[in-house]
């Protein structure tokens, strides 16, 4: 295993230099993450305006290294993050990407390997729990070395919603969306605190029923969808999601963020990659948080996890 702890110059190369991809760039070149940025995508006119694009950022941010690149400059690369993938049309789910999404993968997961890398996958492309769990079958990695965007950024959809209701700052919002990133996900509110009082008496104090959280629920389930019909896709929030994972594998920070995580028997369930919060540092998944769900949302943990099983077995056949 790398030491990134140690080490002064890391690597990161972005698969996907599509409206995510590019937005995530530009966030780690905002934040002056990474002193190397790679952007190899098949349209390599786009790679390489987006990196002269970006270098012209990095006087005002942090100096970095961005260049167009292709699959061997991999070899030597902290962590590869996978945006690449056809985007949802108006109407389309996410599981309808499957089976267009797994081939363009595996075309790139394969390449990746082959360059000799040895750090840590980072997946975005949809949909985004069936495609972290094949980049694991793809490339033969320890599971922990792949991590998917997960219920990122579902749960910062939900900490904004509920954080406008209630007065406070989204940070300040202890909640999460897990299970499926998609259609099948839910809010585990039963859990969720504000300042470490349960979410569901202030919610109560502000007069907010519980009908009024299941619809801020439903809200954030179709917010996706709000914004794919009002500008044809999403990309700066998943974006920041990518950014804040990535920044805290190279940070080795061990932080708990909502994630795409492997599970070894959490919720009763194993051989899926799902949304959970987890621990993240340079090793990849340093441990899901499994969190202790009431009844009712046990049970639509396991439906969101049949539901994926299902597509990830058909997919994968
Ligand atoms: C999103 O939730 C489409 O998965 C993307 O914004």
């Amino acid at each position: 295993m790398k030491n990134l702890t140690t080490k002064n110059h890391q690597k990161v190369v972005l698969v996907g230099d599509g409206s995510v991809g590019s937005a995530f760039a530009y966030s780690m070149v905002n934040q002056g993450l990474a002193e190397e940025f790679v952007i190899v995508d098949v349209v390599k006119e786009r790679t390489e305006g987006d990196a002269l694009d970006l270098e012209d950022a990095q006087v005002f941010t942090a100096p970095k290294k961005i260049y167009s690149g292709d699959y061997s400059d991999c070899s030597d690369a902290d962590v590869v993050v996978i945006t690449a993938g056809a985007p949802q049309k108006p109407g389309e789910t996410r599981l309808d990407l499957v089976n267009k999404n797994l081939k363009i993968l595996s075309s790139i997961v394969k390449p990746v390997v082959d360059s000799g890398f040895d750090g840590i996958f980072v997946v975005a492309a949809n949909p985004v729990d069936i495609l972290t769990y094949a980049t694991w079958k793809f490339s033969g990695f320890p599971k922990e070395k792949v991590i998917g965007s997960g219920t990122s950024l579902d749960t910062s959809r939900l900490r904004v919603a509920l954080a406008n209701k209630l007065n406070v700052d989204p940070r300040s919002v202890e909640a999460y969306i897990m299970g499926e990133h998609g259609d099948s996900e839910f809010a585990a509110y039963d859990e969720a605190t504000i300042g470490s009082k349960p979410l569901k008496t202030i919610a109560k104090e502000h007069g907010l029923t519980d009908d009024d959280l299941a619809k801020i629920e439903d809200d954030t389930r179709n917010k996706a969808y709000e914004i794919i019909n009002r500008k044809g896709a999403t990309f700066y929030g998943v974006a920041t999601c990518l950014m804040r994972i990535t920044k805290a594998i190279l940070r080795d920070e061990n932080a708990v963020l909502p994630v795409g995580a492997a599970l070894n028997g959490e919720y009763g369930l194993d051989d899926i990659f799902i949304g959970t919060p987890a621990i993240i540092n340079a090793s990849g998944l340093a441990g899901v948080v499994e969190v202790p769900l009431s009844d009712k949302e046990m049970a639509a943990m396991t439906k969101s996890a049949e539901t994926l099983k299902k597509v990830t077995k058909d997919g994968l056949a």
